[in-house]
């Protein structure tokens, strides 16, 4: 069972990297680099939120019982429900400033064109189509195999209504970054069926496409 999990983890982080060469050629020549850098740490700032929850989620679901009883679920579920909300809200707050920093071009580009490199000086991050998706990969992979652990050891009906809005803001968040890096959405939606198929959820409704 585990290996087939893992055989299919690795199927889909071929797909992964054959897709990314693919998206930063599609993308180099369209948003400018700039623009992709604030992405990056919107990204990287959402990740950082989500660890958090995720601690947390990981901490209750360690410290319950090997087989909670029926009673002791409820409890252990809304501790948990809470943690779902939390990062519910944390990929919406991502996903809007997301959308604002892509309105925002025309004058994040002009700035970028008058300049040096590294003008701003602040991190000096420096972020491309590849470094989006291995960003976006990574706050995937946490949700969803934080997700798949808890359905796995306490079932999917204490956390059905928590994980489908979770879901549905994740993946309005990865359509909002396809329009940056193409393919974006494919790659995710390969690795969320990877992860999370079979459990009982209903991925396509829930925006991730049959890939
Ligand atoms: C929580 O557990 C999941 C599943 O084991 C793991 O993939 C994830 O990285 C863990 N997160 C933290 C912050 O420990």
């Amino acid at each position: 069972m585990k290996s087939i999990f893992v055989a299919g983890l690795l199927m889909a982080t071929s797909v992964f990297s054959a897709a990314v060469p693919v998206s930063a050629a599609v993308v180099s020549a369209a948003p400018h680099k700039r623009q992709l850098e604030s992405q990056g740490s919107i990204l990287d700032n959402l990740y950082q939120q989500i660890v958090a929850q995720t601690t947390q989620i990981n901490a209750t679901r360690d410290s319950a019982p090997e087989n909670p009883s029926v009673l002791e679920i409820p409890g252990i579920a809304s501790e948990i429900n809470k943690n779902f909300a939390a990062i519910t809200e944390a990929l919406k707050q991502a996903a809007t400033k997301s959308e604002a920093q892509r309105n925002a071009t025309p004058a994040v580009a002009a700035r970028q064109d008058d300049g040096g490199d590294d003008d701003d000086g602040d991190d000096g991050d420096k972020c491309d189509a590849a470094c989006i998706t291995g960003k976006v990969l990574d706050i995937v992979y946490e949700v969803a195999s934080t997700i798949r652990s808890v359905i796995e050891k306490f079932g999917l009906a204490p956390f059905l209504l928590r994980i489908n809005p979770l879901l549905l803001a994740l993946s309005a968040l990865v359509i909002g970054l396809d329009v940056l890096v193409s393919g974006l959405l494919l790659t995710v939606t390969a690795v969320v069926n990877v992860i999370l198929g079979g459990l009982g959820l209903s991925l396509l409704a829930l925006g991730f496409a049959a890939a």
